[in-house]
């Protein structure tokens, strides 16, 4: 059922040899290159074996018991295991796990809890916010009214004064905590006394760090927040997709904006896959695998500082750093071009301050081939040395290379 059993059994390559190519190229690129991009993760074949099921097949609009389609007995089971899963993973009172994506499930919470032309306060884009927190791009700045909060300049930490004053000054209907870039544990408890302060519900974006949440490696906002919102593929380590948990007095109202409002049916083997996904997370392997990926993430990071590097916050509570490289005479994007070629993928990002771009950093998928902290310093040993043109590029990728071949995503494949 894994992939290379379809690619090595001659099904897909028998039928469409060109995308069997193409399968096992990507497979051959994330076994030989390090993937640093804080977001990304290897899922286990166990996950895998069910995104490639025949649960793919089955229509299901609608919940369990209550489907729009005949012949839902089996994938109602599905999903009822996911649920209760994710309920008793992260204590929360309801979880709805049909959202397609984190994006999705973000635009379910304010489907749940706003009406167009409300007033929310989230972390603004060039400090972290993601695009669901009032990009203008995006459906979030186009329909609601947004007003950014920051980060202060010198630390890198939220403005928890600002984020008062802010909502004190606009009432916004909702506070929104969550990054695609903060490295510390966000103050669940802060928000909410702001949020009750003024009235608004507190929405938790957890994407980047539910994962860690799982694992008990990282605060958890189910008891502050009134939504939160995560994706499942992350730290966390399912499948490509989202999640919602809440308490149950919003239960019905989170259901609905799912499902019709703004989605069609719920697809069930990413649903059976998020459920295998939950099941893993509990176990206390998973919890020191989750603890590792912040050990690492602060080898990276104490390493990295040590060379010059400016470290965002000084460093790290979670699985992501973020780090101007300017120090050693590079910006993010040339930085970034050069590690790529070396075999380290990774993404820019916003700083703190001025308009330079710095260098996003995650630990998730390195820690799920089995890295450790002397692989952590021997990467950022390695990185520093392709930014300050210590080494040749082509012995950089070959040094890639064969730290990557001694940790296989997945091995025997
Ligand atoms: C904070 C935050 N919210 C939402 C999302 C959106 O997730 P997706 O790409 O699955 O839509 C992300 C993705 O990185 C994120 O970091």
């Amino acid at each position: 059922m894994a992939v290379t059993h379809t690619l090595e059994a001659d099904v897909l390559r028998r039928q469409d040899p060109e995308l069997a190519d193409i399968l096992l190229g990507e497979l051959t690129r994330q076994s030989t290159t390090l993937q640093l991009i804080a977001a990304e993760n290897f899922t286990s074949p166990a996950v895998l074996a069910a995104l490639g099921s025949p649960l793919a097949n089955k229509y299901a609009e609608g919940y369990p018991g209550a489907r729009y389609h005949g012949g839902c007995e089996i994938v109602d089971v599905a999903e009822r295991i996911a649920v209760d899963r994710a309920k008793a993973l992260f204590g929360a009172e309801h979880a709805n796990v049909q959202s397609h994506s984190g994006s999705s499930a973000v635009l379910a919470a304010y489907a749940a809890l706003l009406r167009p032309g409300d007033t929310v306060l989230a972390l603004g884009l060039p400090y972290g916010g993601h695009l669901t927190h009032g990009s203008p791009a995006n459906f979030s700045g186009r329909w609601f009214d947004f007003i950014g909060y920051g980060v202060e300049a010198d630390s890198g930490l939220i403005d928890h004064e600002q984020v008062r004053a802010l909502a004190r000054t606009h009432r916004p209907k909702a506070i929104v905590c969550g990054s695609i870039a903060y490295p510390r544990h966000i103050d669940y408890a802060f928000f909410r006394e702001v949020a009750d302060e003024v009235g608004a519900y507190l929405i938790a974006d957890a994407a980047h760090p539910i994962g860690l949440v799982a694992g008990g490696a990282a605060p958890s906002p189910v008891p502050y927040a009134d939504v939160v919102c995560a994706t499942t593929h992350k730290v966390l380590r399912g499948p490509r997709g989202g999640m919602i948990l809440c308490g149950s007095e919003l239960a019905e109202r989170v259901d609905r904006a799912v499902f019709p409002f703004t989605q069609g049916g719920a697809q069930m083997h990413s649903i059976a896959a998020k459920a295998v996904a939950f099941g893993e997370a509990s176990t206390e392997a998973f919890a020191a695998y989750a603890r590792q990926v912040v050990a690492n993430a602060r080898r990276l990071a104490a390493d990295l500082g040590a060379a010059g590097l400016a470290i965002t916050t000084g460093g790290t509570d979670t699985h992501l750093l973020t780090v101007d490289p300017a120090a050693l005479g590079v910006d993010g994007r040339s930085a970034r071009g050069r590690l790529t070629a070396a075999g380290m993928i990774l993404d820019t990002c916003a700083l703190p301050h001025g308009d330079a771009r710095g260098l996003r950093l995650g630990t998730a998928a390195l820690t799920t081939q089995g890295m450790g902290e002397a692989e952590m310093s021997y990467i950022a040993a390695l990185f520093v040395s392709v930014l300050r043109d210590e080494v040749d590029g082509r012995k950089a990728r070959e040094e890639v290379r064969e730290l990557a071949g001694r940790f296989p995503p997945y091995p025997g494949w």
